[in-house]
């Protein structure tokens, strides 16, 4: 059995945070961010605008490109790291989008790199648990978690969401054609927003030991060393872009397009070079969104297929990495 790729959808939060706004709340500039990282704007969850709203808004998108209906969607893919609902948003997704046959809907946890998880966690459901049609969102709202006083994270990221119907097919249309996928918890030191411990509080004596209970919880912001993050990225996305394209038998030549993560704009130079794919091969769209997380992919994906850069039968080479870490690529075929 086969899996396709047949529609695409994203959606974006109204309010637009410009390098120089953020210039006058922390000590850089526009001229700094943007030759460090290649971004200029982003756009932030403001008012009424939840990550649930956006999912569904690039989900429906996705559905009307696909020309399915939300009752034929048999199972929903929410990859976020920043739910509205500690037990995940991904059944929330089913009811506003009005799949009314309750398809199993979950979300995938894995910062950055949650869509390429996802959409090969779609693949293996279509070829092994029989579903037709998956709809991946990969979804995030980082703004929440960012320390808005920290130059050397606020600066990177951005809110959006973006959606990939995967679909049932006959093996020769199969368009997921390799995938390498990877974590090491290890690195956590170096990408984190770990679970504030506040045990403190509520004392009382049990057995004679003063104990606590926890406190409702909450996450410290996001806690980078960007230079080692930086260097774990240009080491292990070309290896295991390599690795996918050995399982699909193909070279780097064939790549019509290298989508990878929108993190850094010089991550994403620095792989092309190593894979030796000409810049006119490489999608990018950070400057204008920063870093949103598990929906980079998704969103310069749509953009790319809405604008006619990716054609019917293109070739992708993507690749997610981030907190975890984690990290792991895929060859598509459009
Ligand atoms: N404006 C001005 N100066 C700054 C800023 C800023 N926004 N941020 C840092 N600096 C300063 C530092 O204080 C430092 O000053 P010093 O030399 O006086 O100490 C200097 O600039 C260099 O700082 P570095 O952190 O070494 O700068 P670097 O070139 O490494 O760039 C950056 C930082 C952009 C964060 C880069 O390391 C990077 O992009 N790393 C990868 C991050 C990433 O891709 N994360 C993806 C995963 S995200 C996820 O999974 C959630």
């Amino acid at each position: 059995k086969g899996c396709k790729l047949v529609g695409c959808g994203s959606a974006l939060p109204q309010r637009l945070i410009s390098n120089d706004d953020l210039a006058q709340i922390v000590e850089t500039s526009d001229e700094w961010i943007s030759v460090r990282t290649g971004i200029r704007n982003r756009r932030i969850l403001s008012g009424d605008e939840t990550l649930t709203g956006l999912a569904v808004e690039a989900s429906r998108k996705a559905l009307q490109m696909a020309q399915v209906k939300p009752d034929d969607v048999d199972l929903i893919l929410l990859c976020t790291s920043t739910p509205d609902d500690l037990f995940g948003s991904g059944p929330q997704i089913q009811k506003e989008l009005g799949c009314r046959k309750n398809p199993l809907a979950f979300d995938i946890r894995a910062a950055c790199s949650g869509f390429v998880l996802g959409l090969m966690t779609a693949g293996f459901s279509i070829r092994a648990g029989g579903f037709q049609n998956v709809l991946v969102i990969g979804a995030d709202a980082l703004s929440q978690y960012v320390d808005w006083t920290d130059r050397g994270t606020c600066i990177l990221f951005g809110d959006a969401a973006g959606a990939v119907l995967v679909q049932a097919c006959d093996g020769d249309e199969d368009a997921l054609l390799g995938y390498d996928l990877h974590s090491d918890g290890d690195g956590q030191k170096h990408l984190n927003a770990l679970a504030k411990d506040d045990r403190t509080e509520n004392l009382f004596v049990s057995n004679g030991v003063p104990t606590s209970f926890p406190r409702p919880s909450s996450y410290s912001c996001i806690q980078m060393n960007g230079k080692e993050v930086f260097r774990f990225a240009v080491r292990c996305v070309p290896l295991s872009i390599e690795a996918s394209l050995e399982r699909a038998g193909l070279m780097s030549s064939s790549i019509d397009w290298l989508l990878l993560h929108q993190a850094n704009q010089r991550i994403i130079d620095a792989v092309a070079t190593r894979l030796q794919i000409p810049p006119d091969h490489v999608i990018s769209n950070l400057a204008n969104y920063g870093n949103t997380s598990a929906a980079s992919i998704p969103l310069a994906l749509d953009e790319a297929v809405r604008s006619g850069k990716v054609q019917a039968g293109n070739i992708i080479a993507t690749a997610g990495f981030g907190a975890g870490l984690t990290w792991g690529s895929a060859i598509v075929k459009w």
